[in-house]
């Protein structure tokens, strides 16, 4: 796979009195060998410092007591600034500032990540999803452990890679932990737990659903190069966020690949569409998708998600069985067995469970690994989206063997033409 050219190092140091580029080997302690297990500070960072890349670094290091933030990463200097501020602010009282080092290292440019993960024991990946496969490749290489959001790439190729990668991890033993929380959220656990233990009966369809509003727009900024654009407002382009299926619905459909143990459909068909969300400044996205996934032992998937405003929201999963119905997002299920999460049960905030398992296994020696899930779910939103683009019906083993790799031509902030908006029945399936 393709992985971005090495730019000038670009680092600063936090502390008031450091310049900008000041000696960089002054601050860097790099963490060279992977934590193997037991005790001793772990030392983490964030490459990603928008709004999930700050969430997400928070819960790592409230996540074990011997946790330090030592370093953060971004394409953009004012991002990495923008999440260390919030951290200081949010551990300036004393029993909790000793979890951010002293001078905290701030790289920008695009090989920022490279040189947080060579710093830190441990990683959370939040950039926009494009670059996800590059990054934990070179997290796995250097043997340290990942918190990965979602999704995990945008296209067949990437997705691939970041596979091979997710077996490596494997073999290393090290932690990969997917951002699809709803995994991590304990109602959801028991609901799906008493479906995948046969209380709904057989499964024999699937209903999930993502309608919702619409997210920001950052404009454009007077010095911006087209790349910076496209960057910047991610969630538009499909080369960088998958489209709205795979950025965001992919929770519904990680409920889908969830209740059939990850078992891949035979094939996908279905339409999509960009209808109100029109302007040129949306990029290439649609704004809607319909979808069918088909199993070869006769279960179906149904898939509808949205990105409108002054729509009706709605973000709920069904699953039907021969003996009973479970509502995911309800946490009950109705028919032969009926059960529902008891209302005192226990109540989680999912982001942090997902941090908190991930170093518990850490500690433990027992690295988590959700990387089998983590790219079929991917694979399941690529493959709605395909098939709405090509207005084909797109077959699962086609599709894993595809040669669409969406990367630019070169990682630069330069001109960068904007693909056109795919049309059905002339998209091709690549
Ligand atoms: N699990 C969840 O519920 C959840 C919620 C929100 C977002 N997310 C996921 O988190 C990720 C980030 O979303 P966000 O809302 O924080 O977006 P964001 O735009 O706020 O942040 C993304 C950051 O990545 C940086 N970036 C982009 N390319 C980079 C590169 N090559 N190198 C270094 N930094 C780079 C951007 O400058 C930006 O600061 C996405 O994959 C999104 O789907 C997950």
């Amino acid at each position: 796979m393709s992985d971005a050219p090495t730019t000038r190092r670009r680092f600063i140091q936090s502390s008031a009195t450091a310049a900008a580029g000041a000696t960089a080997a002054l601050n860097l302690t790099a963490a060279t060998t992977a934590y193997a297990a037991g005790k001793g500070t772990l030392k983490v960072g964030l490459v990603g410092c928008g709004g999930r890349g700050t969430g997400a670094i928070q819960n790592a290091m409230n996540a074990d007591d011997d946790v330090q933030l030592v370093a953060l990463g971004d394409l953009f200097l004012d991002q990495a600034q923008g999440t260390l501020r919030t951290v200081k602010r949010n551990y300036k009282d004393p029993a909790k500032a000793k979890k951010v080092a002293k001078n905290v290292n701030l790289y920008y440019g695009w090989d920022a990540y490279k040189r947080v993960i060579d710093d830190v024991d441990v990683v959370c990946m939040a950039t926009t999803p494009h670059f996800r496969p590059m990054m934990l490749k070179y997290a796995v290489d250097q043997g340290k452990h990942s918190f990965v959001e979602k999704p995990v790439a945008t296209d067949p190729v990437h997705l691939r890679a970041i596979w091979d990668t997710c077996q490596e991890a494997k073999k290393k033993n090290l932690a990969v932990v997917s951002g699809l929380c709803w995994r991590y959220h304990y109602p959801k656990v028991e609901t799906m737990k008493r479906v995948l233990d046969g209380q709904i009966g057989d499964i024999v369809s699937i209903e999930t659903i993502y309608n919702a509003g619409t997210l920001w727009h950052k404009g454009r900024g007077d010095k911006w190069s087209d790349m910076e654009y496209q960057i910047r407002n991610w969630l538009y382009f499909t080369w960088l966020s998958g489209d709205h299926i795979v950025e965001q619905a992919i929770h519904s459909l990680d409920k889908m690949g969830w209740a059939l143990k990850e078992k891949e459909p035979a094939r996908c068909w279905g339409v999509g569409g960009r209808q109100v969300r029109t302007d040129p400044k949306y990029g290439n996205v649609y704004d809607h998708f319909s979808l069918v996934y088909e199993f070869d032992n006769g279960i179906r998937g149904y898939h509808q998600c949205r990105q409108m405003s002054g729509t009706a929201s709605r973000v709920r999963d069904y699953i039907y069985g021969t003996k009973g119905i479970a509502d995911i997002f309800g946490h009950r299920i109705e028919g032969e067995k009926p059960w529902r999460y008891p209302r005192r049960g226990k109540k989680n905030n999912m982001y942090q469970t997902e941090h908190d398992e991930m170093f518990a296994s850490i500690r433990a020696g027992k690295s988590i690994n959700n990387g089998e899930y983590m790219c079929k779910s991917t694979m399941l939103a690529i493959m709605g989206r395909t098939a709405a683009y090509t207005g084909q019906i797109i077959d699962w083993k086609k599709l894993w063997n595809s040669k669409q790799n969406l990367a630019p031509p070169k990682y630069e902030l330069g001109p960068l033409a904007e693909r056109p908006v795919a049309m059905p029945g002339r998209t091709a399936f690549i």
